[in-house]
């Protein structure tokens, strides 16, 4: 029996799709705790490319049940779309995915804030993924949301629509001089997704902690990153959930005490899509090397990633953050070739040393960066599947990134396919 988390340990993109398709091989259950469709998980099966946005990543496995958990923020068209498109392509989805009844809805104005918010806010802008995460989670805090169960009473649904469309309508007119919501096409059209999607809808907290009494292996998959999170992230330019372990709890309703381990996913190297502070960012040809190497392209909104050398007081940050019990170190085949490579290990700033992640945004901002330099190696690592098999210096920067976060490597990854990896140990 495990119940293991996922967690990104950067700002997303880590690889964790891929990380969860491979483990969930062991699992008999992947859920989601929290975000919405900003997330693009990626995973590849011989050469077949499939991009998750709502659906757990365990779903191409076809006997795994897949949860989307209450801390999800759920757009109705969108997770259609999904299933449709996996359907399409042979994957099984029907009993095996289920929608948490508690789960928000992001309705249409939510889009239209968020896109507001962002036009409003200039050169300051988050540089969010426009899908109104953001807005959905306010509505939710505010207790003003609506919710999946929702869907399946036409009449309450109505209810909290027009009273929500008094307060988006007002804002709409005067403040962002934009067109008025329709509570009628509102209710219209999403009393067509609550008939397709009824089947779908289930007490996933009820389903998910039987699941755990019987023994079973439950993996839990994080969207985001640790310095996404609206807490413990480079706030503001965060997302607005609780990405880190801890939100696996609360967005599945599954008590601490029932956690067996967290695996965090950390990428050979940073990168991070969206504004907001970036220590160890690189500006010259290595940086563009790196992202036209890794494809580091936004798997949602295609957006340039911007890329970095590895960031040890973040990922120590992470560690203690997530309580991380193991790494899966991905993507080091991009740095094959490499003459150097380096690991941040401190920032400096106004002449002083700071090893762990500072909280104040001017310190991020404005630090430098200190680096030790490792030599790189100059064969391939690409789908080595033993250690012992990889060149000694890609050995050496696996120990050195170890040494300093004081946590293993359970699993690293050295492709994009499924089985480019070298498994140290699994959680099941
Ligand atoms: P996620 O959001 O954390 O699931 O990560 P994304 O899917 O957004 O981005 C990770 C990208 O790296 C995807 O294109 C993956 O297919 C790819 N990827 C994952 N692991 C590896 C690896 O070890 N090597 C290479 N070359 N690509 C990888
Ligand atoms: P996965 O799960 C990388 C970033 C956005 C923006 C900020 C807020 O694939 O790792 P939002 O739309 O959430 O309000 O945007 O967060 N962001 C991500 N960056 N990977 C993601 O997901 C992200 N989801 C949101 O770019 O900077
Ligand atoms: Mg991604």
């Amino acid at each position: 029996m495990s119940v293991t988390i996922v967690v990104g340990a950067q700002w997303g993109d880590e690889g964790k799709g891929k990380i969860v398709d491979f483990l969930t091989e062991s699992a008999d259950i992947v859920a989601r705790y929290q975000g919405g469709h900003n997330a693009g998980h990626t995973v590849v099966i011989n050469n077949e490319k499939y991009v998750l946005h709502l659906i757990p990543s365990g779903i191409l496995h076809k006997d795994t049940v897949c949860v989307i958990g209450n801390g999800v923020v759920v757009e109705p068209a969108a997770l259609l779309e999904e299933m449709t498109g996996l359907q399409k392509r042979g994957i099984r989805v029907s009993e095996n995915l289920l929608l948490g009844k508690s789960a928000h809805l992001i309705m249409p104005y939510h889009l239209a804030l968020d896109k507001a918010s962002e036009k409003s806010k200039g050169k300051k802008c988050i540089g969010t993924t426009g899908r109104g995460i953001g807005p959905t989670y306010v509505d939710k805090m505010a207790r003003t949301g609506i919710r999946v169960g929702d869907l399946l009473d036409p009449d309450i649904f109505r209810e909290k629509v027009e009273t929500n469309l008094k307060h988006i309508n007002f804002l709409m007119k005067n403040l962002y001089h934009a067109p008025a919501f329709s509570a009628k096409k509102i209710c219209q059209e999403y009393e067509e997704y609550g008939r397709r999607l009824k089947r779908h809808i289930a007490d996933t907290d009820l389903i998910v902690n039987r699941a755990i009494a019987e023994g079973k292996n439950v993996l839990l998959e994080g969207a985001q990153g640790t310095l996404l999170d609206i807490d413990h992230g480079t706030y503001p330019y965060v997302t607005s959930s609780n990405s880190i372990a801890g939100g696996a709890c609360t967005g599945l309703g599954i008590g601490p005490t029932k956690i067996t381990g967290v695996i965090g996913v950390v990428k050979a190297y940073t990168t991070r899509v969206g504004s907001g502070p970036f220590p160890t960012e690189i500006s010259d040809a290595t940086g563009e090397q790196l992202r036209s190497r890794g494809g580091e392209f936004g798997a949602t909104t295609g957006r340039p990633r911007r890329c970095g050398w590895l960031d040890v007081v973040i990922l120590r940050h992470a560690a203690m953050i997530n309580g991380l019990s193991g790494m899966a170190i991905t993507k080091l085949d991009i740095l094959d070739g490499l003459d150097t490579i380096k690991i941040c290990t401190g920032y400096r700033y106004k002449g002083k040393l700071f090893e762990t992640f500072p909280k104040e945004m001017e310190i991020i901002e404005n630090c430098k960066p200190v680096y030790e330099e490792i030599r790189g190696w100059d064969t391939s690592t690409l789908g080595i599947k033993e250690f012992r098999k990889l060149p000694v210096q890609a050995r050496a920067y696996i120990k050195r990134i170890e040494d300093l976060t004081g946590i293993k490597a359970h699993i690293i990854s050295t492709g994009q396919k499924r089985d480019e990896l070298i498994k140290i140990r699994t959680p099941f």
